[in-house]
């Protein structure tokens, strides 16, 4: 009797982890974190900052540092490395930043609206026209990193991109976001054989615009990674990602986007709730470069690490702020919303804020041109399962009950992922967060620019061509 009550517990026991074990993993995690990386930097919103001056403090002049000061840098240092010190959004404020971002804009801006429209197709096309035949299982982030490799290859380099290309890419992409979601260790072999086909690539000057001068040809080629093959194509992926997964979950939404004409606005609301609801950024720093007088009682000292929370921003003062409704966007001002999807004006916004939603109209509007999306998968914002989705051809659907009993599997399956999924991200991100303090790579980038105590203070300005030239690791050069 003992042993059959025993047993009976036992299964239900292991019945039910789904249901706790992820999220109970999830709190344990962000603990582990905050034990060995310490309790740094400001919450906003929070205790000392509200929502009503998030966007004043994210838009003072001195709210400006970038990576020097703060021990967070080291973790994203380390997600984004080889040549994070070369990223542009982790490069302290200056000349060389400034080059930096006017090549991006340069880049970003050399396309002109009718070749976007066409290359976006293209590339849509030649994802997922293998497809076309009969419904598929497929996870939206592994199908949307190729469109996205192609597309920001073709706007560097101006010429279509070769498949081996392509690969290299969307392995260097893949890895960087799979390490930062903790479900993978980092692959920096994988990442070195994309810088060394940079390197080759701009050492041909194959690329399309001229790169900042005062940096030398690998750190050219780590810059390009970095933002281009790196953030261009991680962030469109997981926007799309997002984008597609919440049209998959609410078939109204998706039948009003696949049946309105190319100019209809319905998609822009669609767009713009996905990006409240799952913004790409959770958190944002900046490092204080000078005192900022929050009020009268209230001085935040230089060096403050300022963490600006998006998910917590985008639902404050939105009628139930949890659930998915376009329809919120007719008459709200996106201006006057608490709604920043790509950040701040005045303080270094996303160089892609144009570039981004136009691309994601004509490749959202590709795919629903040929299939019908449905998902029963979970759907968060850091969103680590990459978005399963059932993809079903227009020209063949299915009978109620077959998709039923698929969006059934998918849902049972994720689940289940979701429990040993949640057990390897504490393993490996605790590892990761503890490596990171360990090699120390943006501290140690910063010690030896300004070995002195007076480099500390040189440092905050704009740094040397010469500076640059260290590596924070010891990334190969072309053989
Ligand atoms: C829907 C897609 C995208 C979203 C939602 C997005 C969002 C953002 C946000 C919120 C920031 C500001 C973060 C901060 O204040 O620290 C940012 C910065 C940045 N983004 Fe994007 N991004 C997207 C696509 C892209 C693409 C396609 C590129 C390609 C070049 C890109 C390149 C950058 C760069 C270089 C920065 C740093 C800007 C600087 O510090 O000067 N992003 N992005």
């Amino acid at each position: 009797m003992l042993i059959l009550t025993l047993s009976i517990l036992f299964a239900a026991l292991f019945a039910s982890l789904p249901l706790w074990l992820p999220s109970a993993v999830l709190g344990l995690r962000m603990r582990i974190f905050t034990w060995i990386n310490g309790a740094e930097g400001v919450a906003i919103p929070g205790k000392l900052v509200d929502s009503a001056q998030f966007r004043r403090l994210y838009s003072h002049p001195a709210a400006n540092g970038r990576s020097r000061g703060a021990a967070l840098s080291d973790l994203f240092w380390y997600w984004l490395s080889p040549g994070a010190e070369l990223h542009q959004e982790h490069l302290e404020p200056g000349e060389n930043y400034d080059e930096v971002a006017r090549t991006t804009r340069r880049i970003l801006g050399s396309i002109s609206k009718k070749s976007t429209d066409e290359l976006v197709a293209t590339c849509v096309a030649r994802a997922i026209e293998w497809k076309e035949r009969s419904p598929r299982l497929v996870r939206l982030r592994d199908l949307m990193m190729p469109i996205w490799a192609e597309f920001y290859y073709t706007l560097v380099f101006g010429m279509r991109c070769p498949a081996v290309a392509r690969d290299l890419i969307v392995g260097n992409a893949d890895d960087v976001v799979t390490a930062l979601k903790c479900c993978s260790l980092r692959h920096m072999g994988r990442r070195y054989r994309l810088t060394r086909y940079l390197i080759e690539q701009v050492e041909l000057g194959a690329v399309s615009q001229p790169l900042p001068a005062h940096l030398s040809t690998r750190q050219q080629a780590l810059y390009l990674q970095g933002t281009f093959f790196n953030t261009a194509v991680v962030q469109m992926s997981e926007a799309m990602v997002h984008l597609l997964l919440a049209l998959a979950q609410h078939p109204q939404a998706q039948d009003r986007v696949a049946t309105e004409g190319e100019d209809g606005e319905y998609l822009d609301q669609v767009i713009d709730e996905s990006l409240r609801l799952y913004p790409l950024f959770g958190i944002a720093h900046r490092i204080t470069t000078a005192e900022i007088d929050l009020d009268e009682r209230t001085r935040l000292p230089p060096g403050s690490v300022l963490c600006f929370n998006y998910p917590t921003y985008h639902r404050l003062g939105f009628d139930d702020p949890e659930i998915f409704d376009p329809d919120r966007w007719r008459n709200c001002s996106r201006r006057d919303a608490n709604y920043i999807p790509f950040g701040v004006t005045a303080n270094r916004p996303c160089p892609a804020q144009g570039l981004a939603p136009i691309t994601m109209k004509i490749a959202t509007r590709a795919i629903l041109r040929q299939y019908s999306l449905h998902s029963s998968a979970s759907h968060t914002r850091s969103i680590p399962n990459r978005g399963p989705c059932l993809m079903v051809p227009r020209s063949r659907p299915l009978g109620r009950r077959a998709r039923q009993a698929l969006l059934l599997g998918i849902r049972a399956r994720d689940r289940w992922e979701d429990v040993w999924r949640s057990i390897v991200q504490l393993i490996l991100g605790t590892y990761m967060v503890w490596d990171a303090r360990r090699l120390r790579l943006c501290q140690r980038y910063f010690e030896a620019a300004d070995p002195s105590p007076q480099g500390a203070e040189e440092s905050l300005r704009p740094l040397g061509g010469q500076r640059l030239e260290r590596s924070a690791e010891g990334c190969p050069r072309a053989q």
